[in-house]
């Protein structure tokens, strides 16, 4: 299989609706369970920042239908790589709800406490995904340890 991993960030349209981040994700998934695709898509601060990963074709055509979406504009490439293995393989678009204070794991990717995704290179981008997926996993199990405590 041509493995590809495809990282970009674009911007929320100023002045516009709400962004429905269920509605992407809906529509997102849905495609790329059929392609398989997998990847990771982040929204802070007024930026998308999204990895797709997938067969190369499969790729490219969500990419290209991603990028004619008006409910982002100024989308901008930043990286396009071979891989040899998927980072999320489970996930046909992960997504890490931002409740409570990430700024400790933004501050670790980014010069300051803002998302700056056009300010990442690509490996920055994927080791802040690395890093927010695991914060979020990390989470969610110390959640379930105090649901389980009764606390
Ligand atoms: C930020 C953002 C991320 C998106 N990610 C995906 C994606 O990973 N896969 C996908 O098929 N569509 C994605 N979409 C949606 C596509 O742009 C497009 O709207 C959709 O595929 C159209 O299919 P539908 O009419 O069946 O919903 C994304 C849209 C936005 C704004």
């Amino acid at each position: 299989m041509d493995l590809v991993q495809l990282v970009y960030f674009s911007h929320i349209p100023a002045g516009g609706a709400p962004v429905d981040i269920a509605g992407i994700l809906r529509s997102a998934r849905r495609h790329n369970a059929r392609q398989h695709i997998t990847g990771m898509l982040n929204f802070r601060d007024d930026f998308f920042l999204q990895l797709l990963e997938g067969e190369r074709d499969a790729v490219n055509e969500t990419y290209s239908r991603i990028i004619r979406d008006p409910r982002h504009w100024n989308v901008v490439l930043i990286g396009y790589q071979p891989a040899v293995q998927r980072i999320f393989p489970a996930w046909s678009m992960h997504w890490v709800a931002d409740v409570g204070d990430i700024r400790e794991v933004i501050m670790r990717y980014s010069a300051s406490d803002h998302f700056r995704p056009d300010k990442m290179s690509f490996d920055c981008a994927i080791a802040f995904m690395q890093g927010f997926a695991a914060w979020g996993q990390r989470r969610s199990a110390d959640a379930g340890a105090q649901l389980a405590a009764g606390m």
